[in-house]
């Protein structure tokens, strides 16, 4: 995935300030942000209220209202593991099961913030080579565990 640059407050103002002009600016905002950076860091919220003459409340019900807004930085890496049915056949089940007693790392536990994360996804068209996984636009076929765990950087 891409690495984003490290919250920097004079960016984020700039971001602001070039599309507060705009009718219904939070959203824009709010999603220039994240493309930027990765997540909304929480003090964005001030910055974005007396930019819009909105209540801090007002923003930060926005960011909760709408699931896509991360709050804190994004996974170093995500993994994404199928689960659909033929990578079922072929074993991803067990491979879950593996990764989570013998590498700690449990497929959908959602702690956005850590080095990576493993998520369930249905069917990455390469089903015959299943288990398949998907890493940084990468297909791999025939994953195990182990593999997961290595693409992971056996860190979490
Ligand atoms: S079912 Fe896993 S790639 Fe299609």
């Amino acid at each position: 995935m891409a690495a984003y640059p490290a919250w920097d407050e004079d960016g984020a103002r700039l971001i602001i300030a070039g599309l507060s002009h705009l009718e219904g600016a939070a959203l824009p905002i709010l999603h220039a942000l994240q493309d930027e950076f990765g997540y909304v860091d929480p003090k964005a919220v001030p910055l974005i209220a007396d930019a819009l003459n909105l209540s801090r409340a007002d923003v930060h019900g926005t960011i909760s209202f709408y699931h896509d807004f991360r709050t804190a930085p994004p996974p170093r890496r995500i993994v994404k593991l199928c689960r659909a049915e033929a990578c079922q056949a072929l074993g991803c089940e067990t491979l879950a099961q593996d990764l989570a007693r013998d590498h700690g790392i449990v497929v959908d536990a959602h702690a956005r913030s850590q080095d990576a994360v493993v998520e369930t996804v249905y069917c990455l068209g390469n089903c015959a080579l299943g288990p398949s996984a998907l890493v940084e636009g990468e297909l791999i076929g025939r994953v195990d565990a182990n593999s997961v765990a290595a693409l992971c950087g056996a860190r979490q």
